[in-house]
């Protein structure tokens, strides 16, 4: 657990961008053997958006960001740092932090993806928060991304009725600047829990060959029951000594901004924590699972809507792949 001291670090502007096709149960339906009533009871899903033939992960960086700078009031130019959390980037390399770098023209930015499933936007701003209050940066991009309707196999209904495209984006600078002020994060990972979602093929492990192919190996592969069991487990007695080490009692925090994976999940955390529902904001049922994306997504949508209030806590906390998990405190 860090709490951040030196220069603080604060969210000065947030951003989202959706592409334009809308999938609903109703389609998946058509396509594979589910109904909308088994996706909203397991999962709360309704609809997802999905990126058009020719959208890469770096279009949506790009719209996400360009409305994150606008609503932070800082210039391309003035960054120092993009980081952008993504598991499906356009190309392995090069990142799609560094063509975001191009487009935006941000001259003075050094760039590199974060790749640490659903947690890596959050990781993303841990990083540029410590950078931030150290001094070593004064604004960092941070970036979700993700087209992952592209990696999924759309004839397995244990993933694709799960995932959409999209990606949230924030500006961040010292504390100084007012916004969302980082009161502390804390990271961690369980590796050796490295197999329940995966993605095998193409790279030096699973060199592509026909026998990837036939084997899936190049599509999203989750044990979607022990992820749930791994979370449900894990991450209530994680978010507890964490605000417990922040000093914070669970009512103390207005928001609940969770990764976007599962009602079920964020329902369980509020359960255990004596939580109303009205505390977790949620936009699952519109997005699905957007990946490192959700959270960003998640936060934009409670700030830009006006319901965070000055004074409010928020606590964001994701997991994914890896696997990985993390909590990260603003206070507005
Ligand atoms: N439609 C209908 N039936 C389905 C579907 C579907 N889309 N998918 C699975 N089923 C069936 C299964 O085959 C199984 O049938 P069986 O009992 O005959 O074998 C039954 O439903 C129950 O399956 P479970 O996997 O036990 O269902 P569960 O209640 O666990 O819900 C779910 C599945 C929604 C995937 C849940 O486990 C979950 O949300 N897990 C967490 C996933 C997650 O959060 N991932 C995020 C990380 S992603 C990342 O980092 C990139």
């Amino acid at each position: 657990m860090s709490k951040l001291g030196g220069f603080g670090a604060t969210v000065m502007g947030t951003g989202m961008a959706i592409p334009g096709r809308v999938v609903t149960n109703q389609d998946l339906e058509r396509m594979v053997d589910t109904s909308d009533q088994w996706i909203v009871e397991r999962t709360g899903i309704r609809t997802r958006y999905v990126a058009e033939e020719g959208v890469l992960t770096t279009d949506l960086a790009e719209a996400a960001s360009r409305e994150a700078l606008r609503n932070a009031g800082v210039a391309p130019e003035d960054l120092d740092l993009i980081l952008v959390g993504t598991n499906s980037p356009d190309t392995l390399f090069p990142a799609v932090a560094a063509k975001l770098q191009g487009r935006l023209g941000a001259v003075r930015a050094g760039a590199a993806d974060v790749q640490s499933g659903c947690t890596g936007s959050l990781y993303a701003m841990a990083m540029a928060a410590g950078g931030i209050a150290s001094g070593a940066f004064r604004h960092v991009l941070v970036v979700g991304a993700e087209v992952l309707s592209r990696m999924i196999d759309w004839t397995d209904r244990n993933t694709c009725v799960l995932f959409g495209d999209g990606a949230g984006a924030v500006v961040m600078g010292p504390a100084s600047c007012g916004g969302g002020r980082v009161e502390g994060f804390s990271l961690r990972a369980d590796g050796t829990k490295h197999d329940l979602i995966t993605f095998m093929g193409g790279l030096v492990e699973h060199p592509a060959s026909e026998e990837t192919l036939a084997a899936g190996m190049h599509h999203v592969k989750m044990k979607g029951n022990d992820v749930f069991k791994f979370v449900n487990r894990e991450i209530p007695p994680f978010i507890d000594g964490f605000l417990e080490e922040m000093g914070l009692s669970p009512e103390e925090v207005a928001h609940w901004v969770f990764h976007q994976a599962n009602w079920r999940i964020i329902d369980g955390v509020l359960k255990r924590m004596g939580l109303p529902e009205d505390r977790a904001v949620v936009n699952l049922d519109r997005y699905g699972n957007t990946s490192s994306a959700s959270i960003l997504m998640a936060l934009h949508e409670a700030v830009s809507s006006g319901r965070v209030s000055k004074g409010d806590r928020v606590l964001m906390s994701s997991f994914g792949a890896g696997m990985t998990y993390g909590a990260l405190l603003l206070q507005y």
